[in-house]
């Protein structure tokens, strides 16, 4: 093997064809009629892919474990195995109408930089370590990133094993299922830097023409369950005053929440993505509904704003309508800045490969984040059609999806032979 030194990798490009047939051959795990992906974390198609994910893994020449939730770490070793690793990755999981880009590109990009570099033959000073971290869309168990939270330290694992999802099926449970509780306990690993590269999910990098979003920071992150109470009665019979609709208290709560984001533009954002009424009937005044809510800004004073007007216009549709309307907030994630020396990395790399860039703060939330409390961290962006995601027509071009696994090539090479200093 050679030495990656710079002369001899600065000219190092990914295969930018293989990337993408990658991409569409692992999109056959839970593909959709419609060209999307659903694939909920711990579900047999997610364990159909995590096998394929390790197979790849160790054709490329790495040695692949597992934590105690279902995480998968690749290793490569690195001339000095006393260094810790530099880490890359995201995640193969989906929501339920997923597209092919979320979270995947940055996992097959972390395997497209690894085959590069066995092809080339060259050897890092520190080793390399890709990383899938489990449930990072916390569609089917809540809150969102919940293994990399647990990694940096933000849950315990017992915590998170206890989980359960919308059918009382716990984390354990569905980690046993498909085989992948693994030995290695959360945490213990340590790692020397995390970058992650991912679709922007936003609109901004292609309204710009720009290929490379160098990612600062993470926004902030509120999740709420939510109960309405009020009270079954039928259809044809109650009066219209003496209702008390679980269903119209709701509405008006949900109307208070896009009047509060608005109010609080233009990054603020509150979305309530799932509302169910329980027992439901046509011919029933519902009486109970279950909801989730999530609300979002870059700062953190603005949440806790937010929060509270939400409270107060809860508070108020249910004394005038008689209905109890109850808010619990399950996760906080407070807005995250990255480790200045990791951007600047991802954008000397995107600079030196003469990428149009621009610096962006994430919408999404992303292991990144989470890692940022732990280890230096920062991610990549590069664009989506129409800055739509979480949607099966979620697309991204070959030439983008290449160009990012070259900025997260040239930033880990980067990084793999940088000893950090304090920032
Ligand atoms: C993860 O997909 C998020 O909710 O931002
Ligand atoms: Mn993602
Ligand atoms: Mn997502």
């Amino acid at each position: 093997m050679s030495e990656s030194n710079p002369s001899s990798t600065h000219n190092l490009r990914s295969d930018g064809s293989r990337l993408w047939a990658t991409i569409h051959e692992t999109a056959r795990f839970g593909g959709t009629p419609k060209g999307g992906i659903n694939r909920l974390t711990l579900s047999p198609e997610d364990g159909r892919v995590r096998d394929w994910f390790r197979e790849a893994c160790e054709a490329a020449g790495l040695t692949v474990s597992v934590d105690a939730l279902g995480t998968q770490y690749a290793l490569r070793p690195g001339r000095d195995m006393s260094l810790p690793p530099v880490a890359f990755g995201s995640h193969l999981d989906t929501q339920p109408t997923g597209g092919k880009f979320d979270g995947v590109l940055g996992v097959l990009a972390g395997l497209e930089v690894m085959r590069t570099l066995a092809d080339a033959g060259i050897e890092t000073q520190a080793p390399l370590l890709l990383v899938n971290w489990t449930n990072e869309e916390g569609s089917r168990f809540a809150p969102a990133m919940m293994a990399s939270a647990a990694y940096a330290g933000e849950f315990t694992t017992d915590e998170i094993l206890a989980k359960r999802d919308g059918a009382g099926v716990t984390v354990a449970e569905a980690l046993d299922a498909i085989g992948y509780r693994g030995g290695e306990a959360v945490g213990e690993r340590t790692i020397g830097a995390f970058v992650e590269l991912h679709i922007e999910q936003g609109p901004i990098l292609e309204a710009e023409g720009k290929t490379i979003g160098v990612v600062e920071g993470g926004q902030g992150i509120a999740w709420f369950d939510g109960t309405v109470e009020g009270f079954e009665s039928h259809a044809g019979t109650t009066p219209m005053p003496r209702r008390r609709d679980a269903l119209l208290g709701l509405s008006e709560f949900a109307l208070a929440a896009e009047r509060i984001a608005l109010a609080h533009g233009p990054s603020a954002v509150a979305t309530i993505g799932e509302a169910g009424i329980l027992a439901p009937s046509r011919n029933v005044v519902p009486g109970r509904i279950a909801f989730s809510l999530d609300m979002r800004d870059p700062r953190s004073g603005t949440l806790d704003a937010m929060e509270a007007e939400l409270r107060q216009a809860a508070a108020e549709i249910g004394e005038r309508r008689h209905l109890s309307l109850v808010l619990e907030r399950i996760w906080r994630k407070e807005p995250v800045p990255f480790d200045p020396r990791i951007v600047s990395a991802v954008e000397e790399a995107a600079e030196g490969l003469g990428l149009p860039r621009r610096r962006i703060i994430s919408g999404a939330g992303h292991d990144a984040c989470n890692l940022a409390g732990r280890v230096p961290a920062a991610m990549i962006f590069v664009p989506c059609k129409d800055g739509v995601s979480h949607n099966e027509s979620e697309s991204a071009t070959q030439a983008d999806c290449a160009a990012g696994a070259d900025v997260l090539l040239q930033t880990v090479l980067r990084l793999a032979d940088t000893r950090l200093t304090a920032a």
